[in-house]
């Protein structure tokens, strides 16, 4: 039997592992060692579970959950979030525990009934509410747009535990269900990563509820995601609060497409131009490298280089889906440059700017670089002293 693992005297993890998860959300966001799908226990004269899973595993939910509780009826269900990953069990939890009273912020309410339609009675709760269970008492706090309208975070008073759902998640998937199994840098690492793929479009919203958050007096944050903070919640709490005021690096970030190398020599001038003034450089071939970690390091760079040879008088279909992507993440306090090697049309660089401009980047040099095939010898100097005062004043 599948067994629940107890994190303090009365709350259980009953959650599961996806080993497999390769593409957290679609193709948003590409992962490597699957993830976790957490639901937690709180057992007291009335029992709570705060979640569920995704559906094709909520057998072993039941199983996690029965080994603590037996045949016993769950009073509560906390709903914290629609989005199926967490909310896919819901309906064969429901026919499993027809007694349970669910809940879920009003916004989650409307989710979950467009979703799965049927007879709920949920009830509605908001910031600053509480549901008492006996000798514990539950006070939610609503968290929209991290990362969903509705999502939702419960706050375990007695236990100075916080369930926050996706805010504070990170893809690790394991039976160490804890921050300091795994090393500080690893899991900072990794909860940077699901921050600059999930999160980041919505920093002014996540800084308003990180100030709530830095006044209650937490032990151990219990997300939806990955593990569980218990040494290092100072540190995870820092590095929200850090990304959602976008504070950035003396770094920048190099993106580039290239066919015949002549695009990718100028991305490398850029690169060692920016090195010698001493910037932390990033530098990735788009079509080799996994989505994710490109926006884990733009996440904190002061400017970001995107360059693309011509593809059909256009940029590559890689470089074209990269500046959408950064569109669509509201980037905010960097600026941006275009280059590009091109045969016989010179205005993908130019482009580029065009696309970085209205993805809310600063240009630096209106027009960008472009180079008309291999660039000479004096070519690649020319860029490396451009690099070089771009580096020196960023
Ligand atoms: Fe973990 Fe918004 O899903």
């Amino acid at each position: 039997m599948r067994k629940a693992i107890q994190i303090k005297e009365n709350v259980y993890w009953v959650g599961v592992q996806d080993f497999n998860l390769r593409h957290f959300h679609g193709s948003l966001f590409p992962i490597e060692e699957g993830s976790t799908y957490n639901a937690y226990l709180i057992v007291d004269e009335e029992i709570t579970l705060i979640d569920t899973v995704e559906e094709e595993f909520v057998d072993i939910m039941f199983e996690r959950i029965e080994s603590v509780i037996g045949d016993k009826a769950i009073d509560h269900l906390v709903v914290q979030h629609a989005e199926p990953d967490h909310s896919g069990g819901f309906v064969r939890f429901m026919e499993k525990y027809p007694n349970c009273s669910p809940y879920a912020s009003s916004i989650g309410i409307n989710n979950m009934l467009q979703q799965y339609f049927g007879e709920y009675e949920f009830t509605t709760v908001a910031t600053d509410e509480t549901l008492n269970t006996g000798k514990y008492t539950m006070k939610f706090l609503e968290m929209p747009m991290i990362h969903w309208p509705d999502n939702m975070l419960t706050y375990l008073v007695e236990e100075k535990i916080a369930f926050s759902n996706d805010a504070f998640g990170q893809h690790i998937a394991s039976y160490n269900l804890y921050d300091c199994d795994h090393g500080k840098d690893f899991c900072l690492a990794q909860a940077k990563e699901y921050y600059a793929n999930i999160l980041v479009p919505y920093n002014m919203l996540i800084n308003a509820k990180i100030n709530i958050i830095k006044t209650m007096d937490i032990d151990m944050i219990c997300p939806a995601h990955g593990i569980i903070w218990k040494t290092y919640v100072k540190e995870i709490i820092d590095l929200y609060e850090r990304h959602s005021l976008a504070q950035n690096e003396h770094k920048a970030t190099i993106v580039y497409e290239s066919v015949w190398s002549h695009t990718q020599q100028i991305a490398e001038a850029l690169a060692e131009g920016l090195a010698q003034a001493g910037v932390d450089v990033k530098i990735y071939k788009k079509s080799e490298t996994n989505i994710a970690v490109i926006m884990r390091e733009i996440l904190d760079s002061k400017a970001v280089f995107i360059g693309s040879g011509c593809y059909n008088s256009f940029m590559s279909m890689e470089i074209a889906g990269m500046l959408d992507k950064l569109k669509s993440c509201n980037i905010k306090d960097k600026k941006g440059l275009g280059f590009g090697a091109y045969g016989w049309y010179m205005n993908t660089a130019k482009t580029i700017e065009e696309k970085l401009a209205e993805a809310g980047l600063e240009i630096i040099d209106d027009g960008g670089i472009s180079k008309n095939f291999t660039p000479s010898k004096e070519a690649i100097n020319e860029i490396i002293e451009t690099a070089y005062k771009i580096g020196i004043e960023l």
